[in-house]
C-alpha cells in the first residue's frame, strides 16, 4: 500500500469503491487505525468532546488541534490525514482561514483539512484553496454551530433544507474542495446529493448511499457508553474490555498477586 491522496479518494467514487474514514486524535490510536488499513484519518475538533471532555466543539482551538494533528500524522504511514479547523478560525476572514489552514499543514504535517459550512465560508474556503491546500466541505449538521440549530438531531428534513444543503454540496465542489461530509441528514438527500457531485461524499448519519463513511472511533470500538445515536454501529466493547482488564490489575495488587518474582528484577 501507498500515502492515500485526495486524486485517489476520487477514483475510488468513480470505480464504485466506498471510502472508509475514522477519526484519531493521538498517536497510538492512530498507529492502531492506520496498520489496520483505512483509507483515510480524520483528527475531528471532537476531540474537544472525546479527548477534553467538553459538551461541544467549540472550545478547542487552532493548537490544540495541530498537537493533535501532529500525533496523528507522527503515527500515520499509509492513510490520508484530513484536520480540521476548529471553531472561530475561519469563519469571516479569509486571511485568518488561510493562516490556520498553512498553520495546520507546516505544524502538524496533515494532508487536508476541513470546514464546515457552504456559501457563508465561500471567501475562507477559496483563500485556503489559493495556497494549494486541499479542502473538504461539511454539511447538515455542522457541530460548530450547535447553538444555531439547539439539537444534534438529523437536519433538512424539509424541502426547503434539503435544497439549499443541495446547492452548498455543489458549490463546494464548483469551488474546488475534494470531498465533502454529510452530518445527520435524511439517507434519501444524502444519496441525491451523492449522485449529483463528482467528488466523493463521506457520511455520519446519512445512510448507506454516500460515497465513504466516517464515525468518531471511541464511538464505534465502544467506549463511550452514554452516547448511541441511531446511526451507530459498534463494532467493539472496548470500554467493557479495559473495564475487566482495570479491575483485575487492581485486585491483583491488592491480593499481592502482582508483580510475581518473575516479573521482578
Ligand atoms: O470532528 C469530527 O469528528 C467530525 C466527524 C464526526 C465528521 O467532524
Ligand atoms: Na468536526
Amino acid at each position: 500500500t501507498k500515502k492515500v491522496t485526495a486524486l485517489e479518494l476520487q477514483k475510488m467514487k468513480k470505480r464504485g469503491e466506498k471510502i472508509t474514514f475514522l477519526t484519531s486524535y493521538d498517536y497510538t490510536m492512530a498507529k492502531i487505525v492506520d496498520n489496520a488499513g483505512i483509507d483515510a484519518i480524520l483528527v475531528g475538533d471532537t476531540a474537544s468532546n472525546v479527548m477534553a471532555g467538553n459538551d461541544t466543539t467549540l472550545p478547542i482551538t487552532l493548537d490544540n488541534m495541530i498537537y493533535h494533528a501532529k500525533s496523528v500524522v507522527n503515527a500515520v504511514e499509509n492513510a490520508m490525514v484530513v484536520s480540521d479547523i476548529p471553531f472561530g478560525s475561519y469563519q469571516g476572514d479569509p486571511l485568518q482561514a488561510l493562516h490556520a489552514a498553512v498553520r495546520i499543514m507546516k505544524e502538524s504535517g496533515a494532508n487536508a483539512v476541513k470546514v464546515e459550512g457552504g456559501e457563508e465560508i465561500k471567501e475562507s474556503i477559496q483563500k485556503i484553496l489559493t495556497a494549494g491546500i486541499p479542502v473538504v466541505g461539511h454539511l447538515g449538521l455542522t457541530p460548530q454551530s450547535i447553538f444555531k440549530f439547539g439539537t444534534f438531531s438529523v437536519q433538512a428534513k424539509k424541502e426547503e433544507e434539503a435544497k439549499l444543503l443541495l446547492k452548498n454540496a455543489k458549490l463546494l465542489e464548483e469551488l474546488g474542495c475534494f470531498a465533502v461530509v454529510l452530518e445527520a441528514i435524511p439517507a434519501d438527500l444524502a444519496k441525491e446529493v451523492s449522485e449529483a457531485l463528482t467528488i466523493p461524499t463521506i457520511g455520519i448519519g446519512a445512510g448507506p448511499d454516500t460515497d465513504g463513511q466516517v464515525l468518531v472511533i471511541h464511538d464505534m470500538l465502544g467506549m463511550t457508553p452514554n452516547f448511541k445515536p441511531k446511526y451507530l454501529r459498534k463494532y467493539a466493547e472496548v470500554g467493557q474490555i479495559m473495564d475487566n482488564a482495570i479491575k483485575n490489575y487492581i485486585s491483583d495488587v491488592k491480593e499481592k498477586a502482582f508483580p510475581s518474582y518473575d516479573e521482578s528484577y
